[in-house]
């Protein structure tokens, strides 16, 4: 098979660009640049869940050797951008983060209170361990069940229910089923840890090496926060090692390393440790939901009511949306939903994979799968007899839907057919045996973006933008749509991204980086031919007896060269119009966004999960036995990154069925299994050989490029599927993940 590693025929479609890069150790990460003078941070962080920081010892750390100074509330610099009005007695508001340094109150534990700089990171460790912090303690809340009783959940029109038709209809339903699901706290944990190097060339210039989703948004929040001009910040981030929505935000250590570096006047690096990356840069947040749903006899939905009640800091609001996946699944007359957040004194949640959706769908599609077995009806078949052909929240037409399709490639596939539905029914050898399946919905959009496209006279082609990319292969992609658009060979394309300095690219979240992104590299890949085309247009090669001024549409772009449609033989290189004009490259940038058409439909990413778990009755381990997981995300641009993102949502959808939990200590605060020791992820072993089906039909209305998104919608419904399996097989309905051997024995 040859040298299949890197074998560009091996599976389907091209290699990762920056594969090699990253499994040879020649990517750089952000803590991985080497600058002359680094020195190094090491933050220290709260051991109480709330209250003021009273007195701060800091003389032996600042005396011990190399320490090169110790910053807190007490001599940092004032952040011009900080908003000073935001102080703990407000309660949260949208938006406002964490200010750094900012003042002396202690808002949760592990909140980042002082940052000690050495020559070296070992020194920066010991001088940290010689502070000493005295405080002022005050009751703290962690503890959701104990908010709920003792405090009022965060106000605003944005809780309003919901209610579409009758409201609560599900009560006076033929069959109904009324249920709570409990989504745990769980943590992003991706392999890099968040870091930073912060650098400042003046008074008023920085330079960064972040871990960011968005060269620009991690671009803005630092001009926001230092007041600074655009184009005195710059942001660096040309591999980052896995994010799912960590890094969509700019948090405070990145604010505390730029602090630290004014101050000390040199460059700082600075790297969260494992603990910190489970108080400083967000979480999923510990939901609560019942589902009431019910139908009549033969299946038809009449009411879905979704309750969910999830938690906030006590400074920062944040929402998702959890009950939203209720409004659109299914097609239903009447649907009501209500969404509450509590403050706690712990750090602000923030997105993580498939944020909302994933929480949201499953507790629908676990309720749906009750469902399915009190009416006596497959569930597939359930799913089929309410399936929504238009979008009933918004009321309008989808851009497109290829659900249908998706529950019957992945039925097919894992053999659904072959499934006995009786519960307990399937053994193998000691096992039971059960199947599952989940789905999700998630919302699929093209945002504006701008994109460089330069061919060289040597006929390579270049194509930038500034976006980062955390693993889902966008380079990759990008490289793929503009070699193909342009007709210059893959291998002679190049797609560089990860500086801010680079025409605007998106933020890569929420799933739209292909949808947004790939539309600009189109879209200036078009432009370009066009400039191309201008200098052609006259070459006399495309002058024949039947044409004197041939147009575009008489051309082909293909392998470096412009061909005469009509008689292939007539052909000019790329190389050779750049050369003719005397040219050494030819370049176009553009900005690219959606038009008004797209606005009058909906779109979303669909994908179904199929599942087979084998459980042990001694000892209640479940092991996932055989995964089906299938995507309607449009025209799939990169089969082989875009299978990737399958698996990588299946192999996060174990960990959120089977193992993830952060655990709060309500006595302290404190996050105690925050380690991944004890913060459980799927290895693997857990995880079986992953089939994925992408359903790979464009979208015709959302972009020029009909794809829609993927990187959210393949964790989504997942969690359920297993829960639903877990059923199948033994007769245990698990409602509070993760679906641990203790629950089912
Ligand atoms: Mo995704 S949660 O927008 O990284």
């Amino acid at each position: 098979m040859g040298n299949f590693f890197f074998d560009e025929a091996f599976i389907d479609g091209p290699d990762r660009v920056d594969g090699k890069a990253k499994v040879t150790g020649a990517a750089k990460y952000a803590a991985e640049y080497e600058l002359s003078g680094l020195t190094y941070g090491v933050l220290i962080h709260s051991t109480i869940a709330r209250g003021s920081i009273k007195a701060i010892d800091s003389k032996s750390a600042e005396k011990a050797p190399g320490v090169l100074g110790v910053i807190s509330h007490l001599n940092s610099i004032k952040v011009p951008g900080y908003d000073m009005s935001v102080n703990p007695g407000q309660g949260p508001a949208g938006g406002k983060g964490l200010q750094v340094f900012n003042d002396a109150f202690v808002r949760f534990y592990g909140q980042p209170i002082a940052l000690v700089i050495a020559d070296t990171f070992e020194r920066a460790v010991f001088g940290a361990s010689l502070v000493k912090f005295q405080y002022s303690r005050e009751q703290h809340l962690t503890d959701f069940e104990e908010a709920k009783k003792t405090v009022a959940p965060v106000a605003g029109a944005r809780y309003n229910d919901f209610v579409k038709g009758e409201k609560d209809a599900y009560k006076t339903a033929a069959v109904k089923i009324e249920a709570e699901y409990i989504m745990p706290n769980e943590v992003h944990n991706p392999m890099e840890l968040h870091s930073i190097i912060a650098q400042w060339k003046g008074d008023d210039k920085v330079m960064v090496y972040d871990k960011t989703q968005g060269v620009k948004s991690s671009q803005r929040s630092i001009m926001q926060a230092f007041k600074l001009p655009e184009e005195n910040v710059q942001v660096i981030s040309k591999f980052v090692g896995g994010g799912f929505g960590s890094a969509l935000r700019t948090w405070p250590h990145v604010i505390a390393a730029l602090i630290g570096a004014k101050l000390i006047g040199k460059p700082v690096k600075l790297v969260l440790d494992r603990q910190q990356m489970f108080t400083m840069v967000g979480y999923r947040p510990f939901t609560v939901q019942r589902i009431g749903i019910g139908a009549t006899a033969d299946g038809k939905l009449t009411g879905i009511t979704h309750e969910a009640d999830s938690i906030t800091s006590s400074y920062e609001e944040f929402t998702e949306r959890t009950v939203n996946v209720s409004r659109g699944l299914y097609a239903c007359p009447n649907v009501t939903t209500r969404y509450k957040v509590y403050p706690l004194n712990l750090s602000t949640p923030t997105w993580m994979r498939g944020p909302g959706e994933a929480t949201g769908a499953f507790a629908v599609e676990s309720a749906i799968d009750e469902l399915s077995y009190a009416l006596k009806i497959d569930p597939i078949e359930l799913r089929l007899i309410n399936y929504a052909e238009t979008d009933q929240d918004a009321n309008r037409p989808f851009s497109s839907k290829f659900l249908k399709e998706a529950y019957q490639l992945g039925a097919e596939r894992i053999g659904w057919k072959n499934r006995n539905p009786v519960v307990g029914s399937m053994k193998e050898g000691d096992w039971m045996v059960g199947y599952g399946i989940g789905s999700g919905m998630f919302n699929a959009s093209r945002g504006t973006a701008k994109a460089l496209a330069r061919i060289y006279a040597d006929g390579s082609l270049l194509v930038q933008s500034a976006v980062s990319d955390s693993g889902p292969g966008t380079a990759t992609a990008m490289t793929q749509i503009a070699s193909a658009v342009m007709g210059v060979p893959f291998k002679k394309t190049t797609f560089e991204l990860g500086d801010s300095s680079l025409p605007p690219g998106p933020t890569q979240g929420g799933s739209t980086t292909t949808s947004t992104l790939g539309s600009a590299v189109n879209d200036v890949c078009l432009s370009l031919k066009k400039k191309l085309f201008e200098l052609a247009k006259d070459n006399p090669v495309f002058h024949t007896a039947t044409i004197h001024n041939v147009a575009l549409n008489d051309l082909l772009f293909e392998n470096g060269s412009i061909f005469l449609k009509a008689d292939r033989s007539k052909k000019v290189t790329y190389s050779d119009i750049l050369n003719k004009a005397g040219l050494s490259q030819l370049e176009i940038t553009e900005e690219s966004k959606g038009g008004e058409d797209a606005r009058k439909y909906s779109s979303y990413s669909y994908s179904v999960h199929f599942v087979k778990v084998l459980v042990h009755p001694a000892t209640g381990v479940v092991k996932l036995d055989r995964i089906v997981t299938v995507v309607d995300a449009g025209k799939i641009i990169s089969h082989k990154t875009a299978e990737s993102q399958m698996f990588g949502g299946a192999v996060a959808g174990i960990g959120m069925a089977l193992m993830e939990e952060g655990v709060i200590d309500h006595r302290y605060g404190k996050w105690v299994n925050n380690n991944l020791a004890d913060y459980h992820v799927p290895v693997h072993a857990d995880v079986p050989a992953i089939e994925c089906i992408l359903v790979d039909k464009p979208d015709p209305i959302i972009n020029p490029i009909g794809a829609k998104g993927m990187g959210e919608v393949s964790i989504v419904g997942f969690a359920a599927a297993v829960a639903n399996a877990v059923y199948h097989a033994t007769g245990k309905r698990v409602r509070d993940l993760p679906i641990t051997p203790d629950k089912l024995i």
